[in-house]
């Protein structure tokens, strides 16, 4: 991938999801002319079972709401790379492409969820060996004296070989300037880009205007991360549909006036502006507390008996309790 991708939501040009679908399904048949020597043939049919896999991590995408630009942007890399395979048997040029990425947004956005599944389809695609996620974040790569943070933060990207080691609020790396041990930090994560090329994808990610500040004051950074990913706050509707997927994967139910609870308070949360809200986080919290309320309130219910399946199931209004008091920074 050259030059920056900075994927927004809300673009004109956005591909719906299904469009993606169709082709997949019925994937068409590769046009070729007589004339193509038979190598070319065989390097287009070797591809074409290969569409199962960007199927598999479609179906993991297609599980989150929103997103598009994301869900979009994960299959131009998937069709960059298969087309690379068949160029590179061919005998074109196929330089392998810098995939470090840098993940903004506020918490509960998606980042995390996100980087799995991309370290899922790198590693179906043979970019990564392993294909896993090294999460961590500035007290786990900072030490207490010199030489210390290298040697924490070597230790991580070893781990993170053959997958992605996933930095989150990144940008407190350079929070004490020059003499704090985030910049060594920073100089070691650098080196070990150069040096271990292509053997881990490093994923930065935090909230927006801090992460622009980081890019900015570091003038070396901008061009290691070649793709900027936006992780837009979820609308309400989003929040709702997100806290319905999620009541549905424990095998709950919210019922209507639940729904209209939630969704008001929700309308009242986000105005609130003043601190960022942790968005599907939030709501996950929303639906475990909902959930363990629920528990209490059939046990006083059925005290002798055991209440029907449909009873089990369902989420009501007097369970959802909203008086949340997260932590949320100024
Ligand atoms: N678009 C979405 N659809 C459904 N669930 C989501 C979505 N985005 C986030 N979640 C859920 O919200 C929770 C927090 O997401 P996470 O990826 O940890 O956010 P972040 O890393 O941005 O703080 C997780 O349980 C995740 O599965
Ligand atoms: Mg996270």
């Amino acid at each position: 991938m050259s030059g920056r991708v900075a994927a927004r939501s809300g673009s004109s040009n956005e591909r719906p999801a299904r469009q993606i679908n169709v082709i997949l399904r019925n994937p068409e048949p590769p046009v070729v002319s007589p004339s193509v020597p038979d190598t070319e043939l065989q390097a287009a049919a070797k591809a074409i079972p290969q569409q199962g896999i960007f199927t598999e991590i479609q179906k993991e995408l297609d599980q989150l709401i929103g997103l598009h630009h994301i869900k979009d942007l994960m299959y131009e890399i998937y069709a960059l790379l298969q087309i690379t395979g068949m160029r590179s048997e061919v005998g074109l040029l196929s330089d392998p492409q810098v995939y470090h990425m840098v993940f903004k947004g506020n918490p509960g956005t998606g980042k995390t969820t996100v980087a799995r599944i991309v370290a899922k389809m790198f590693q179906r695609m043979g970019v990564l060996s392993k294909g896993h996620l090294v999460e961590v974040e500035r007290a786990d790569l900072v030490g207490e004296y010199i030489g210390h943070t290298a040697q924490k933060t070597r230790d991580l990207v070893k781990k993170a070989l053959g997958g992605i080691l996933f930095i989150d609020e990144a940008y407190s790396l350079a929070r004490g300037g020059e003499k704090d041990f985030g910049k060594e930090a920073i100089d070691t994560l650098v080196k070990a880009m150069e040096d271990q090329k292509n053997q881990f994808i490093l994923i930065l990610a935090g909230y927006s205007d801090e992460m622009d500040f980081f890019l900015q004051c570091n003038p070396g950074m901008p061009s290691r991360f070649p793709i900027v990913i936006d992780f837009p706050d979820y609308t309400v509707d989003q929040l709702i549909q997100i806290s319905e997927g999620m009541a549905k994967e424990r095998d709950y139910i919210l019922m209507p006036q639940a729904i209209l609870k939630l969704k008001q308070h929700l309308l009242r949360e986000k105005c609130e502006g003043e601190y960022a809200f942790s968005n599907a986080r939030y709501v996950r919290n929303v639906i475990e507390r909902s959930i363990r309320s629920q528990a209490v309130r059939l046990l006083m219910q059925y005290s002798g008996g055991s209440p029907g399946k449909l009873e089990l199931m369902t989420l009501r209004q007097e369970d959802l309790k909203l008086d949340l008091k997260e932590e949320r920074r100024p």
